[in-house]
């Protein structure tokens, strides 16, 4: 099947490791021009390398990170068609853990930096009449995880949020959906502490998930061929999740 996104413009965010470089890689292999953002700036430039990215250093934690990346991304590749929006996970935490300075930085990172990217980049998508938008968030939006209250919370606050954005969006050719992995290996699943040998018991497929099958999901969502596909929340995650 030919994704028809040869030449399209994107910009992947967290995409120097982990479920971001394989979604960039995956565009880029069909064709598009990416840019990767990241901090780390031996990571990033390697990763640009390899699939021939543009990269983007910037912290995304912050508001003058987010607006450097913004700022950055336009001079390399104009306003994207494409944009995948990720970035590291929040802290783990209980609700007896939180704080309310905990809770400003996890809803600054994953939150305010998700409205920062769509103010940016939405308009120019609507204006020019195409455009694709997934954002990667977690099955913890659906299935709260146990020590993960930050992410449990606000990531099904994001799914709202693409819900209600898709509705406005429909009718200019852009497309907005969130991806929902579930245990995939990459080095902030091996970071996390978890019993991997269990999770794995604990989904259908029996094994974690590679983080190129999730790119390629990404790649088809935000290709020519997902055009009817819209505000929707679709795992990535072996079966875990049942849902209907
Ligand atoms: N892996 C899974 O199975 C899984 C499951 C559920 C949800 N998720 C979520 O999916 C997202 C990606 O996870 P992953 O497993 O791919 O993580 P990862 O392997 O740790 O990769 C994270 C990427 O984001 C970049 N990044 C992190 N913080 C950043 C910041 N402040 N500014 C700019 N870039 C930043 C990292 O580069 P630098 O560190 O160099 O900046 C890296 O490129 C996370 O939000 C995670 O919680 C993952």
């Amino acid at each position: 099947m030919d994704l028809a996104i040869n030449g399209r413009t994107a910009l992947v965010t967290g995409g120097s490791k982990g479920l971001g470089f394989a979604s960039a890689e995956a565009l880029s292999c069909e064709g598009a021009k990416v840019a990767i953002a990241a901090r780390t700036v031996e990571t990033l430039k390697k990763a640009a390398q390899t699939i021939d990215a543009v990269p983007v250093m910037a912290d995304l934690s912050n508001n003058a990170g987010v607006l450097s990346c913004i700022e950055k991304t336009r001079e390399a590749i104009g306003n994207p068609d494409i944009l995948v929006i990720n970035t590291g996970g929040p802290a783990p935490a209980t609700f007896a853990d939180t704080t309310p300075d905990g809770w400003r930085t996890a809803t600054d990172q994953l939150f305010h930096f998700t409205i920062e990217m769509l103010t940016a980049f939405l308009e120019p998508m609507k204006e020019k009449g195409w455009g694709r938008i997934v954002v990667i968030t977690s099955f913890a939006a659906e299935e709260p995880v146990a020590n993960l209250l930050y992410s449990n919370a606000l990531r099904a606050g994001i799914h709202g949020l693409i819900n209600s954005i898709a509705k406005e969006v429909a009718g200019h050719g852009v497309t907005i959906n969130g991806v929902m992995p579930g245990f995939i290996m990459t080095d902030r699943m091996a970071g996390l502490g978890i019993d991997l040998d269990k999770a794995a018991q604990s989904i259908p497929a029996k094994r974690l998930g590679e983080p190129s099958e999730l790119g390629d999901l990404v790649a088809f969502l935000c290709s020519e061929r997902a055009t009817y596909i819209n505000g929707q929340a679709i795992a990535c995650d072996g079966g875990l999740l049942q849902g209907i």
